[in-house]
Order: structure tokens, then C-alpha cells, then sequence
């Protein structure tokens, strides 16, 4: 692996982990506002970014490097709606798509084809995760104005199992 590889997938590491701590913040808005099931979504959510990053951080030690931690930003924590919080949610996810993509554009440029099989996973799985994103905050969307199925859409998301929107295999 080339240093200027290593390094863009430590960085990615830390980046997985701040889009956890983002969704565990989202988590603590919503369960404020006693969007109970939204809250379980986003702290399963949370818990999958953490496996993401662990997944990247494994990799990096199973090519014989060592995976260094960055510091991870503040996240938002502050939200108009929960429709906010979803809106919110998918640029984030729309955010770590472009930086899968320049690090598979990196690790191709440099050649470290393990790594590029590493990040294919991951180019799929966000896929997965803005389609599922996208399609919350289009259902937000319809409801919002609509306190009884809003409550619905609450439940529904509340019913989410531990791996609907993909684990790290
Ligand atoms: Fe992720
Ligand atoms: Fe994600």
C-alpha cells in the first residue's frame, strides 16, 4: 500500500466514525422530541457507520500497516424537524459517496488493487444507504403535514432490524 493510500484510508476511518457520532446526535434529537422509532433507526445507523469504520480499520491492519484514529468534528445537533434530520442525513450519505469515490480513484491512480477491492464493498453499500435515506425523507415528505401517518412513518422506522441497510461482511 502506498502512503498516500494508507493515508486517505485512515482519514476515511475517522470520517466513518464522525458520520456515527452524526447519526447518534440525529438519534438524540429525535428521541427528544419523542420520535422514538426514528431514534432506533438512527442509532442503528450510528452503530453500522461504527462497523464501517472498524471494517476499514481491519483492512489497514490485516496489510501489515497501523490504522491511525484522526480527530473527528462536532457533529449537528440542532434540527428544525425531523424531516430535517433526514434531509440532513442524506447529505451526509451523499458527502461519503464522493469520498469512497476519490479514494477508489486514488487507490486505482496508485495501483493497490487490495484496496480497491476493499473500497468496492463500499461503493455498493453506499448506494444502498442513499437509496434507503432518500427514500425516509420522501416518505417525511408526504406525511409531514399529517400528524397521524407521521406517527406511522415514526413506528415504521422503529421496526428497523439490526442489518436492513447492509453490514460490513
Ligand atoms: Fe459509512
Ligand atoms: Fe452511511
Amino acid at each position: 500500500m502506498t502512503t498516500q493510500v494508507l493515508e486517505a484510508i485512515n482519514r476515511q476511518i475517522a470520517a466513518e466514525f464522525g458520520a456515527s457520532f452524526s447519526y447518534l446526535a440525529m438519534a438524540a434529537w429525535c428521541e427528544h422530541h419523542k420520535f422514538m422509532g426514528a431514534g432506533r433507526w438512527l442509532r442503528l445507523q450510528s452503530a453500522e457507520e461504527r462497523g464501517h469504520a472498524l471494517k476499514l480499520f481491519d483492512f489497514v491492519l490485516a496489510r501489515n500497516h497501523q490504522a491511525r484514529l484522526g480527530g473527528i468534528e462536532e457533529p449537528k445537533s440542532d434540527f428544525g424537524s425531523v424531516v430535517e434530520v433526514f434531509e440532513r442525513a442524506l447529505a451526509q450519505e451523499q458527502e461519503v459517496s464522493k469520498q469512497i469515490d476519490a479514494l477508489y480513484e486514488l487507490a486505482f491512480r496508485e495501483k493497490v488493487f487490495a484496496a480497491m477491492a476493499e473500497l468496492q464493498w463500499f461503493i455498493t453499500e453506499q448506494v444502498e444507504e442513499e437509496k434507503s435515506v432518500r427514500e425516509i425523507v420522501a416518505k417525511f415528505h408526504m406525511v409531514q403535514h399529517d400528524s397521524a401517518a407521521l406517527l406511522d412513518l415514526d413506528r415504521e422506522l422503529g421496526g428497523r432490524g439490526p442489518a436492513q441497510a447492509g453490514t460490513p461482511a
